[in-house]
């Protein structure tokens, strides 16, 4: 019997640098992404999450890692970013998104449940967009306040099992999902470093053991951890 993480985009930024914080802590890994994630102790499923029928091609094999489990986190990391906005977002990419962002969560929770023991955790990844918006980012805001909704219902509706759930909104953290969609302008990120009152970005690293902590407190359950480093409100 073993203690089991199961995440979502574990192969690179915020994802790979908690796979390492869970692998140090004596976890085997189970990491969702569609490039491998080739560690020690990491089992690789390469699956494309934006497709709804991801979970056909992989569910007995994770049925069966889940059902050798003492106990499971499951960290919902995965996520895509687009420059949108209200006037031009194209409903179907819309729908991608949401896939990826959020019901893909649904999906991956939905096969974990029934070997889910007390003790288990259920960790989303939101953003400081799940509970405010910015302009040009009209997908993923309306997908990170989704998430928002799901984490609270996942509180709800699992009363009384034993698992707790969190939603750790990230700020400004520096990996490839931010210095791309940046245009990896040194000067726009030097900007956002300065409009965060600690005056530079978050490291992976920072995040991943922000979610540690949420995933091994029962007593943060069904709330939102902001982990922003303090961003300068105008
Ligand atoms: N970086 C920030 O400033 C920031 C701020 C707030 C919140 N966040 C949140 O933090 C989380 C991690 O972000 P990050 O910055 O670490 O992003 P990242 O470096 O772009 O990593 C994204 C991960 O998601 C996986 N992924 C993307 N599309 C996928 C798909 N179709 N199917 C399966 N996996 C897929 C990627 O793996 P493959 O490419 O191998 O598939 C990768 O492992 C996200 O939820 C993001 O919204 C980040």
């Amino acid at each position: 019997m073993k203690k089991l993480l199961f995440i979502t985009g574990g192969s690179k930024g915020i994802g790979r640098a908690t796979v390492e914080t869970f692998l140090a802590n004596g976890y085997h890994v189970v990491n969702f992404s569609r490039s491998a994630l080739d560690l020690e102790g990491v089992t690789q499923i390469r699956v494309d999450m934006s497709n709804l029928t991801w979970v056909e091609d992989c569910s007995d094999q994770v049925t069966k890692l889940a059902e050798s489990a003492e106990s499971i986190c499951v960290i919902h990391n995965a996520a895509v970013l687009y420059k949108d906005s209200v006037r031009d977002l194209d409903a179907l990419r819309l729908q991608q998104v949401l896939q990826l962002n959020v019901i893909a969560a649904l999906q991956l929770n939905q096969l974990l449940l029934p070997s889910m023991k007390g003790g288990s955790s259920i960790i989303y990844v939101g953003s400081t967009l799940s509970e405010k918006a910015v302009a040009g980012s009209c997908s993923y805001v309306t997908s990170k306040h989704a998430v928002v909704g799901l984490m609270r219902s996942t509180a709800q509706d699992l009363a009384g099992s034993g698992i707790h759930t969190t939603c750790v909104c990230p700020g400004f953290t520096d990996t490839e999902m931010l210095r791309e969609h940046l245009g990896h302008d040194q000067t726009i990120l030097d900007a956002i470093a300065g409009g965060v009152t600690q005056g530079r970005l978050i490291q992976p690293q920072e995040i991943a053991d922000t979610l540690w902590f949420a995933s091994q407190n029962a007593v943060i359950n069904g709330a939102v951890l902001h982990a922003n480093l303090g961003q300068i409100e105008h």
